[in-house]
């Protein structure tokens, strides 16, 4: 991180306004992120600001290049601004270190990412548990609380199955339950959609617009229209900057798409 540490932090305004009332689960002030390779310096994020409100489910696009996993990442406590704000729950995470970053990640984010990133020599349930064991919750309870979140996404039937023993929805299903058991208060996923079937992301569409409707807050990151059309929200990425942030007026059931969409198995 040094080299994002001697970067001048040209944005530290302590003068913005966090009232009480604020309900912002993520609030984003005049971030920049700048790599460091070699001579040269990639500006990946050029003054990004948004509040997003605890319930709300919010896609990103945008081209490839213009920020997206970048802006997830700061998001998801895996990387800091170089410079501007990031408050998590009020909570200035910005200038934390990585110890206090991971303790903040496995309290309060669940993250799925496009490749599914499961252990291949373990089980679902063993797969779903593995974020409790950095926690000081018992045996019986990591079990109880991964076969709860198996059951959230429709895999109650699965928790002995291996990976490769599992579609690639399955074990795509089985890495959110993995985000989820911890209780996170947000959901990111980047491109989790992006190695899957039309029909099957749409299944998972159906999984995120489920666990919104019971509160929880997803970002959402895609390369396709339909794919946003499910969020609230749309951001669109340009060249490190959000140039467009609009609501989902026609927002389709992920649920009600499904039964126009042909079966593939059975
Ligand atoms: N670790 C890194 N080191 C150096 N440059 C990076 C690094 N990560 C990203 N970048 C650069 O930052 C810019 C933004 O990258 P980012 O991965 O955020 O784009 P993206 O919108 O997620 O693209 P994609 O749609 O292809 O996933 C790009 O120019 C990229 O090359
Ligand atoms: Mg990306």
């Amino acid at each position: 991180m040094s080299a994002t540490q001697t970067m001048p932090a040209t944005n530290q305004s302590t003068t913005a306004p966090m009232t009480a009332a604020d309900g912002a689960v993520i609030r984003v002030e005049e971030v920049h992120k700048y790599y460091e390779l070699g001579e040269t310096r990639v500006h990946a994020l050029r003054g990004v600001s948004v509040d997003i409100q605890r319930g709300e489910f919010v896609a990103i696009m945008g081209a490839s290049g213009s920020g997206k996993s970048t802006f997830m990442n700061i998001l998801g406590c895996l990387d800091k601004p170089s410079a501007g704000r990031y408050l998590l729950e009020g909570i200035d995470v910005s200038q934390h270190d990585k110890k206090a970053l991971a303790v903040i990640r496995n309290q309060k984010i669940g993250f799925v990412f496009q490749g599914f990133n499961l252990l291949a020599r373990t089980t679902a349930l063993e797969n779903t548990e593995l974020p409790t064991l950095y926690t000081k919750i018992d045996k019986n309870e990591r079990k109880k609380r991964a076969e709860e979140a198996l059951s959230m996404v429709g895999l109650a039937d699965r928790t002995e199955h291996f990976p490769s023993q599992m579609s690639g929805g399955q074990q795509q299903r089985v890495a959110i339950a993995r985000a989820l058991v911890n209780r996170p208060s947000i959901l990111l996923a980047d491109e989790p959609t992006g190695n899957l079937d039309s029909r099957t992301s749409v299944e998972i569409m159906e999984i995120f617009q489920g666990l919104n409707n019971k509160g929880l807050t997803i970002v959402l990151v895609t390369h396709e229209h339909d794919i946003s059309q499910f969020a609230k929200r749309v951001l669109i990425f340009r060249d490190g900057k959000i140039r467009k942030d609009e609501p989902v007026l026609r927002r389709p059931r992920a649920e009600e798409v499904l039964k126009t969409l042909p079966t593939l198995e059975d």
